[in-house]
């Protein structure tokens, strides 16, 4: 089966379109096209993402990105002019635009480039259309959602809602190899969760433990901001720490010893802002101190991005590490945007190999550890075309794996 799927749940756009064959057991998948437009320099000046122009740019952004998968899968196909279209046909297209002009009465831009699109293009030969309804940021949830019942419209196409949680999960079935087997542990390290997941079966989760406030991907990017650096933050705090001591300061390590599979992140951070007002003093009175030009040295910096990285690392290492040994999973899945970070990939290569050797580990792929759409289409396919014909789907913000 072929699968479009688009993921518009932060500050990216992204459209794929997955080939699938084989069984669920044994899949075999086969990228026909895939883009994902990130829009860092939109949200860069803001210092994080900004909700309403997340929400312009995918609208903006859908349908160019559309016409460019679908050129790549070779599947974009002109409406050749001169057809002749009797009456009936004539009433059922008015009555499509009609719809189209409803489905996407709160993306105007968005309305006016899909209109085009629809005149422009055939319909292409896929199965179904996925997309991402939670969780994320609302607004820009919507945009994506609103697009793929067009789509669903316009094409004759079923819809599979897709978590986008799942999707960083599934990005691991997309690795060259054997799929990972269950029952499975699976870490999930993004900007909005630091989750710990049992998997006994597809889609078959048990939340084993999750942050109770800050995300792993939210604490490097509020660190790089308080030392002055770009955002996002996670990489820019992992190239700088590169250089840097990972012991040179001693950050703690919340909950390491808490015997549970929960995560806490804000500790962290603010005992890395501590440090920065002791080290300039001038800091603490300063107005919006956490963003002023920071002063310290660029080897001071260094250390301090290596030693937060340190902490930060230190924490999911011990969870993962007794996770494993409780629950002995014959594979190791971790996903989502912080596994691009090197140190991390490194400490967990080594504590399974040398502690949990019988275990299989799972790093998804560099091109899918940040959010793009292949990863929800691989999802999709294990959920599967919903029996009943989705009618009335919600984006949810706070949508939960379950
Ligand atoms: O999965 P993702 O792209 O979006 C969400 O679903 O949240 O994750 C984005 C997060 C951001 O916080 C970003 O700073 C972080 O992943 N990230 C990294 C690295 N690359 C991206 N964090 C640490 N080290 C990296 N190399
Ligand atoms: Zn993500």
């Amino acid at each position: 089966m072929k699968i479009l799927a688009i993921e518009t749940s932060c500050d990216e756009t992204a459209i794929s379109i997955l080939e699938a064959t084989g069984t669920k057991k044994n899949p075999v998948f086969r990228v026909l096209g895939n883009t994902v437009l990130s829009q860092i320099s939109t949200h860069r000046p803001f210092g994080g993402v900004v909700p309403n122009l997340a929400m312009r740019e995918h609208q903006k952004n859908l349908v160019p990105i559309l016409e460019h998968t679908l050129k790549e899968a070779h599947m974009l196909t002109r409406v050749t002019k001169n057809i002749t279209v009797n009456k009936k046909q004539k009433a059922s297209g008015a009555r499509l635009e009609k719809t189209l002009e409803k489905i996407l009465v709160r993306e105007p831009i968005l309305l006016e480039s899909a209109q085009k699109f629809f005149k422009k293009y055939l319909p292409p030969d896929i199965d179904a259309i996925a997309v991402t309804y939670g969780p994320g940021l609302e607004p820009a949830l919507w945009v994506g959602v609103n697009f793929a019942k067009a789509l669903s419209t316009m094409w004759g196409k079923p819809i599979i809602p897709t978590n986008h949680l799942e999707g960083h999960i599934y990005a691991s079935w997309l690795s060259e190899g054997k799929p990972p087997e269950f029952p499975l542990l699976a870490l999930i390290v993004s900007g909005g969760h630091t989750e710990l997941l049992l998997v006994k079966n597809h889609l078959r989760y048990m939340r084993l433990g999750e942050t109770r406030d800050d995300a792993i991907g939210e604490a490097f990017d509020k660190v790089a901001k308080m030392l002055g650096l770009g955002y996002p933050g996670g990489p820019e705090i992992s190239k700088i720490a590169e250089h840097g001591k990972s012991d040179a300061f001693d950050f703690p390590r919340p909950m390491i010893h808490s015997g549970d599979f929960d995560f806490s992140y804000s500790g962290l951070k603010t005992s890395v802002l501590y440090t920065l007002q002791d080290l300039e003093p001038a800091r603490k009175t300063k107005k919006r101190s956490s963003v002023a030009p920071i002063k310290i040295s660029t080897k001071r910096k260094a250390d301090i991005a290596a030693s937060f990285q340190q902490a930060a690392v230190d924490v999911l290492i011990k969870k993962s590490a007794q996770a494993l040994k409780k629950y002995k999973p014959k594979s190791f899945v971790v996903g989502g945007g912080v596994i691009a970070n090197k140190k991390l990939r490194s400490s967990l290569e080594t504590l399974v190999h040398k502690l949990f050797p019988e275990t299989t580990l799972y790093l998804a792929p560099l091109w899918l550890t940040g959010d793009n759409a292949a990863m929800i289409a691989a999802a999709a396919f294990f959920r599967g075309i919903p029996k009943k014909k989705v009618s009335g789907l919600s984006a949810n913000g706070g949508l939960k794996l379950s």
